[in-house]
């Protein structure tokens, strides 16, 4: 492989510019092409970036074959995801695909499928992993104070006038936004999902059609039990857009607020109707570079791409934070609890 790879960006939409402002500043990535079904999209991000030497269309199939890329970034709707990963994959390119994954379980599994058959590396952009503080949390419960998680709790209160599309999408919530959640909730603590009971609503005075409001309650790997409470339509007291945190284990507590707040207390002394407890504060924690969001990831995946080493929102461990997605929905539409398998 050379010193420059080549790449074609999938996909001009809002989320496009978090892609195209760190990979027009990567010296070793030189974008070739620009896809979108709108060709005025592909064209208007080309000038807008100073593209003028990539291509630019609206079939996916002849600009790879135009340009021949090592990687294909996919923006585009998650109801696209499977035809442009398979297409591309297809082409011998690597991926790196927005979230969701794919649009049902069944589309993610052929996708897996699909990478594994081709060798080459099919990625998941989960850019809340980049953040600086989740790293310095996972480091803290990972250093072994608290001891093992027994119990994980997040709280997602988002007061969200989107309009638009998700105003009549169901399963808001769960779809388009509790990926990342989820995915958290197995990044701190390490554990897979096993099965989940959920309920969903949409609450009185809601703007949302369907509904915006769900309460799931996950067995996880090791006995770990993780609960999420969520809205998009809580107005008042908003969380931060990670979620707030409460990680509990045998030996203490940890709270995050999501931001940068962090406390924890772990037992001092023990005997007594309640324990003594000490509050310890987070260590700072060297992240190695593993942060910066969008542009962290796509950073690494190309690391990877050269080294081939396998980054930590690979294909085959992404799924299961999207089984978390579609067992807590199919839950929810069946009132039952629903085992989780990806
Ligand atoms: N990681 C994050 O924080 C984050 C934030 C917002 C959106 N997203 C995700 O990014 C993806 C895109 O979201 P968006 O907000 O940019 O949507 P958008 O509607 O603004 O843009 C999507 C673009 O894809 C194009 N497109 C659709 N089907 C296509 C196809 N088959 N081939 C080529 N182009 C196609 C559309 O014409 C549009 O220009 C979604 O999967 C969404 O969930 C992620």
């Amino acid at each position: 492989m050379g010193d420059e790879l080549k790449a074609v960006l999938v996909g001009c939409g809002g989320i496009s510019t978090a892609w195209l402002d760190p990979v027009t500043k990567m010296q070793d990535v030189r974008l070739v092409g620009l896809v979108d079904i709108v060709e005025e999209a592909a064209r208007k991000r080309a000038e807008q970036y100073g593209l003028q030497d990539a291509v630019t269309g609206t079939d996916l199939r002849t600009v790879l074959r135009d340009t021949d890329p090592d990687i294909v970034f996919n923006c585009t709707i998650p109801e696209a995801h499977l035809e442009v990963t398979l297409t591309a994959l297809g082409h011998g390119c690597h991926v790196l695909s927005e979230k969701p994954m794919a649009d049902s379980m069944e589309n993610a599994r052929r996708m897996v499928e699909a990478a594994e058959e081709s060798g080459k590396l099919f990625a998941v952009m989960q850019n809340r992993r980049y953040a600086e503080p989740i790293r310095r949390l996972r480091a803290f419960l990972e250093w072994g104070q608290v001891g093992p998680l027994t119990t994980l709790n997040s709280d997602f209160y988002i007061g969200a006038h989107f309009g638009g599309f998700r105003d009549h999408m169901p399963h808001v919530l769960l779809l388009d936004m509790a990926i990342h959640t989820f995915d958290a909730a197995r990044f701190i603590s390490g554990a897979d999902p096993v099965a989940v009971y959920c309920h969903e609503w949409n609450p009185a005075g809601s703007w949302y059609d369907r509904d915006a409001s769900a309460v799931a309650v996950f067995e996880m790997t090791g006995g770990l039990v993780y609960t999420y409470r969520g809205s998009w339509c809580a107005e008042g007291l908003q969380t931060s857009w990670e979620a707030e945190w409460r990680a509990i284990g045998p030996g203490g507590s940890v709270l995050w607020d999501g931001h940068e707040g962090f406390r924890s207390q772990v037992v001092a002394e023990t005997g007594g109707f309640q324990s003594k407890y000490a509050d310890v504060a987070l260590p700072p924690h060297d992240a190695q570079g593993e942060t910066g969001g969008h542009g962290g990831l796509i950073r690494d995946f190309v690391g990877y791409v050269r080294e081939g080493r396998t980054p930590g929102t690979v294909c085959t461990d992404n799924i299961k934070s999207l089984a978390m997605v579609f067992g807590a929905i199919e839950s929810a539409e069946t009132g039952r609890r629903v085992e989780i398998e990806a």
